[in-house]
């Protein structure tokens, strides 16, 4: 394509939704979009999935109730979340944590109408939160991590809902901003909400969050997902949590969209977390990590272009290229038929801070990083 007709590629774009550029690159043997895990299972995953006949035949003769306490036990064991509330009813298992977050926006909007959102995070997040009739004030991370919320922004919502480690910058909270969060939270009777989507790439988020919350007892509501994790094709579960004082209907509105995860993904998830736990976690952040380091080596030295996010370790990593906007860069990768996200979507209050930043997903085989990071490595030395 010549650039006129890359820059009219691009604007046809502009406008859509990251699942919507996500699903233009499903087909695609580069496809470094989704940030679902897409590399290949390791030895120990492997043996697990070679047992799928047993597992299946095992899921269908137990209880369900058993399959979703050891399915949670082992998940939120490993990940250090000894604390969580998993034997009264408060750990609701959902298809994925997009379905988690919509129960939790139905419930959420039943009392409130304005809510604080960690700016910039994933997209479905604001969409969905808007798509029930929120109104939304960002909060900056920078704010978030470095000082206490503004009394008058916490006296004007009812909710605040922070992704961590955030998607796409990989900023954690740690336990004393946490801490300080849920007071405040308590202090003005706000919600907190969290999303913990990605925190099984990053031991700083595994400090016990549900300790935390329980000892300050404010109202909250945690998403948790195995999705991003282990390459299971999207056989996953997206879980939310909630405090006993939550008093939001929770539990109605689940009913309303769904009976249960299938049994089946439930034993599929204990023995993957408990994988995780004997090895595997470690294995994930060394390979994600590698990753990472060849992207890095890939395109060091070209003039204009950093990585914004030097301390994080989660599965996506963000590149700023100075001078080109994100919807060019991203058309002309698109050309080579390579897939990556553009970033100013993340950027649901102000898109233009994002539109020098693109995100390649980690979560991919090395030698596909390698050559996906020439070809952008080429197109941005070509100009
Ligand atoms: C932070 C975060 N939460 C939730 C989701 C939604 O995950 P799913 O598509 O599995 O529902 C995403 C998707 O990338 C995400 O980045």
């Amino acid at each position: 394509m010549q650039p006129a007709e890359l820059k009219t590629e691009s604007a046809a774009y502009v406008d859509a939704n990251l699942t919507q550029l996500e699903y233009l690159a499903l087909n695609s043997e580069m496809n470094l979009a989704d940030g679902h895990a897409r590399q290949a299972l390791t030895t120990s995953q492997a043996v697990i999935i070679d047992s799928l006949p047993e597992l299946f035949r095992m899921s269908a003769e137990t209880p369900v109730e058993q399959l979703e306490s050891r399915a949670h036990g082992a998940f939120f064991h490993a990940l250090g979340q000894h604390e969580y509330p998993g034997a009264d009813g408060r750990v609701l298992a959902c298809y994925s944590s997009s379905v988690a977050m919509e129960i939790l926006s139905r419930a959420v909007v039943t009392e409130i109408d304005q809510m604080a959102l960690l700016h910039p995070t994933f997209d479905n997040i604001p969409d969905i939160l808007r798509g029930v009739g929120i109104t939304l004030r960002p909060i900056e991370e920078d704010l978030l991590h470095d000082a206490d919320l503004p009394d008058s922004l916490l006296d004007s919502v009812g909710a605040v809902f922070v992704t961590t480690p955030n998607n796409p910058t990989g900023r954690v909270v740690d336990e004393e901003r946490l801490r300080r969060l849920a007071e405040q939270c308590r202090e003005h009777d706000v919600v907190l909400c969290l999303d913990t989507s990605f925190r099984g790439f990053d031991p700083r988020a595994q400090y016990d969050h549900y300790a935390v919350l329980e000892q300050v007892g404010c109202r909250w509501a945690v998403v948790e997902d195995t999705g991003k994790l282990w390459p299971t094709l999207d056989l996953k579960v997206g879980w939310l949590v909630t405090s006993a004082n939550l008093n939001l209907p929770v539990d109605r509105i689940y009913s309303d969209i769904l009976l249960g995860v299938s049994p089946l993904i439930l034993t599929l998830v204990e023995h993957f977390a408990r994988d995780a736990a004997n090895g595997g976690f470690a294995e994930l952040h060394e390979f994600i990590q590698t990753n990472r380091s060849v992207v890095r080596g890939q395109l060091a030295g070209l003039p204009g272009l950093s990585f914004p996010d030097l301390h994080s370790t989660s599965s996506v990593e963000r590149v700023q290229v100075d001078g080109r906007s994100s919807m060019d860069i991203w058309a002309a990768l698109r050309e080579e038929n390579v897939h990556v996200l553009p970033c100013h979507r993340f950027h649901w209050f102000n898109p233009a801070e994002g539109d020098r930043t693109i995100r390649f997903a980690l979560a991919r085989q090395t030698n596909l990083l390698e050559s996906c990071a020439k070809t952008l490595r080429s197109i941005l030395a070509d100009g």
